[in-house]
C-alpha cells in the first residue's frame, strides 16, 4: 500500500543543517546588537519580549532602559502602584501589556520567589504568558533546546519550508510550530533564536523581502517573491 503523502513533510535533517548553517552565518554578518541579547536575565528577557510584541525596537529600545531602572526586579515592580506603571508604559501605547507584565511580577514573587520557573507548564500556567513568550524564555533565559514562532517567524518558516496555503490558518500554525521545532539546535540555540528574529525582521520582511541577496534562496519554496 502506498503511503500516504504529507501535505508538508518536516524538512530533512540534511535541509535542518542547511538552514541552520546559512541562518547563523547571516546573524554574524548582519544580526542587530540589541541589549537583550547582552543578558540571560528572565526578568530582562520578558520585559524586553513584552515591550517587543507589538511595538518596533526603535520604539522599545529607550523604554526598555527606562523600564529596567526604575523597576529593577520583579519585587519592585510587583509592589509599584499600578497608575505608575501604567503611566510608564503609556508611550508604548495604552493597552494591557503594562498590567500583564505587572501580574506576572506579582505572580512571581507570590508563587516563585522572585524569580521565573523554567519549565513550560509552570510558565504556561502565568496569566499573560504564552507559547510564544515560553520559547522565548526557555531558550534565552535559560539556554533550553525550546522553538519559537511570532509572526515574523512563521513567516519565514511559511516562505522558506512551505510555499503555499493559508499562512493565517490553524492547522498552518501547528504545522510551523513543528518545522521551528525540527530546525531549533541542541547548541546555540539563543543565537538561533534570535537570528530567526532578525531575519525576518529585516531580510525576510512581510512587504519588499530581500530576496536577491538571501542566503537561502536556493531551496526557498518562495523564491523569488521580489519583482
Ligand atoms: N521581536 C520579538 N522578540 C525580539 C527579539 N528578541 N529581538 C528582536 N526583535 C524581537
Amino acid at each position: 500500500m502506498p503511503r500516504r503523502q504529507r501535505p508538508h513533510p518536516l524538512p530533512t535533517p540534511a535541509e535542518r543543517r542547511r538552514f541552520r548553517r546559512h541562518l547563523l552565518a547571516w546573524y554574524r554578518a548582519h544580526g542587530r546588537d540589541l541589549p537583550w541579547r547582552d543578558t540571560s536575565d528572565p526578568y530582562h528577557i520578558l520585559v524586553s519580549e513584552i515591550m517587543l510584541q507589538q511595538t518596533q525596537v526603535d520604539r522599545v529600545l529607550p523604554k526598555y532602559h527606562e523600564w529596567l531602572e526604575k523597576y529593577p526586579t520583579f519585587e519592585v515592580l510587583a509592589d509599584a502602584p499600578p497608575d505608575e506603571v501604567r503611566q510608564t508604559w503609556y508611550p508604548l501605547g495604552y493597552n494591557i501589556r503594562p498590567y500583564r507584565l505587572q501580574s506576572i511580577a506579582r505572580q512571581a514573587v507570590a508563587e516563585h520567589g522572585g524569580r521565573l520557573p523554567s519549565d513550560e507548564e509552570t510558565l504556561l500556567s502565568f496569566k499573560g504568558i504564552g507559547e510564544y513568550t515560553v520559547g522565548a524564555i526557555r531558550s534565552f533565559a535559560f539556554r533550553q533546546r525550546a522553538a519559537i514562532l511570532d509572526t515574523n517567524v512563521a513567516r519565514v518558516l511559511f516562505r522558506v519550508f512551505v510555499g503555499r496555503g493559508d499562512l493565517k490558518s490553524h492547522a498552518m500554525k501547528r504545522r510551523l510550530w513543528a518545522v521551528s521545532e525540527a530546525l531549533v539546535p541542541h547548541k546555540h540555540v539563543f543565537d538561533f533564536n534570535q537570528a530567526l528574529m532578525d531575519f525576518g525582521a529585516t531580510q525576510c520582511p512581510a512587504r519588499k523581502p530581500k530576496c536577491l541577496s538571501c542566503p537561502m534562496k536556493r531551496y526557498c519554496r518562495s523564491y523569488p517573491l521580489e519583482a
